[in-house]
């Protein structure tokens, strides 16, 4: 049985005085023991909130880090075993926003990827289409490669020790959410394709689905067979529904 995860991906948003708001909603929360629960805040709060919920079981995650795992001359950058050192413990790695803002393309992703994993970081990987790409029945082909690049360079059992998430990018922030049986059409793909490569690695890793999931939608996704918890954007940052979807993944 996999234990399912809910991780909350804070992206940009926050001021020192909302943070400390934040912690101190998710330090009320009542947490069912069998869900793992993470955080990835902004860097610059890493520090406020590992110290906030020191005592809570909520893992703490980084949005991003480099390509390189040891500190050095990398302006602007931090590395992964800065991360580990302020607390962290997962980190995202590909976020739809960060390969299409930032530009970040595979090769760069399969560094960090690895780099994270040298320190002992749990890497999540995210993969999606985006709704040209849907619209042109590319999904499948679109997610795969981009697991495939993965796969091929570092091989498939570092996906014993790592997360994948499922984002379709049409879905993120828009209000817009795949309906369970998309996602899990997706889901059961890269459960697929991991598998026949490893059948033991494709069991046990945590496929998240995330895009616009709410308290509302979340139990539905939730029970989908492949669907081991959610990525949570907007509604990571109100404590109280960020609880509610912590909840569907209980049940
Ligand atoms: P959203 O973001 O829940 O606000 O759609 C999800 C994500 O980008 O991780």
């Amino acid at each position: 049985m996999r234990r399912p995860m809910v991780a909350g991906n804070w992206k940009m948003h926050g001021t020192r005085a909302s943070v400390a708001e934040l912690i101190e909603g998710l330090g009320h929360l009542a947490l069912p023991s069998g869900v793992d629960v993470a955080v990835f805040p902004p860097c610059l709060f890493i520090n406020q909130v590992v110290d906030g919920l020191e005592g809570k079981s909520i893992s703490v995650g980084a949005q991003n880090s480099a390509v390189e795992s040891k500190q050095g001359a990398l302006t602007g950058e931090v590395a992964p075993s800065q991360l580990v050192d302020a607390g962290c413990s997962l980190v995202l790695v590909g976020h739809s926003e960060r390969r299409q803002i930032m530009g970040e393309r595979d090769g760069m992703l399969i560094r960090k990827f690895a780099a994270a994993q040298a320190c002992g970081l749990t890497p999540v990987l995210c993969v999606g289409e985006t709704l040209e790409q849907r619209e042109a029945g590319q999904t499948l082909e679109v997610v795969g490669r981009q697991l495939d690049s993965v796969i091929e360079e570092l091989g498939v059992g570092v996906f014993a020790k790592a997360v994948i998430a499922y984002e379709p990018v049409w879905a993120i922030g828009t209000g817009l959410t795949a309906s369970p049986q998309q996602a899990q059409d997706v889901h059961a793909a890269i459960r697929a394709q991991l598998a026949a490569k490893n059948s033991e690695v494709a069991q046990g890793v945590r496929l998240l689905y995330g895009g616009s999931v709410k308290a509302a939608n979340a139990v539905e996704l939730f029970g989908m067979p492949d669907i081991d918890g959610g990525l949570i954007g907007g509604a990571s940052l109100n404590a109280d529904e960020f609880g509610a979807i912590i909840r569907a993944a209980g049940n």
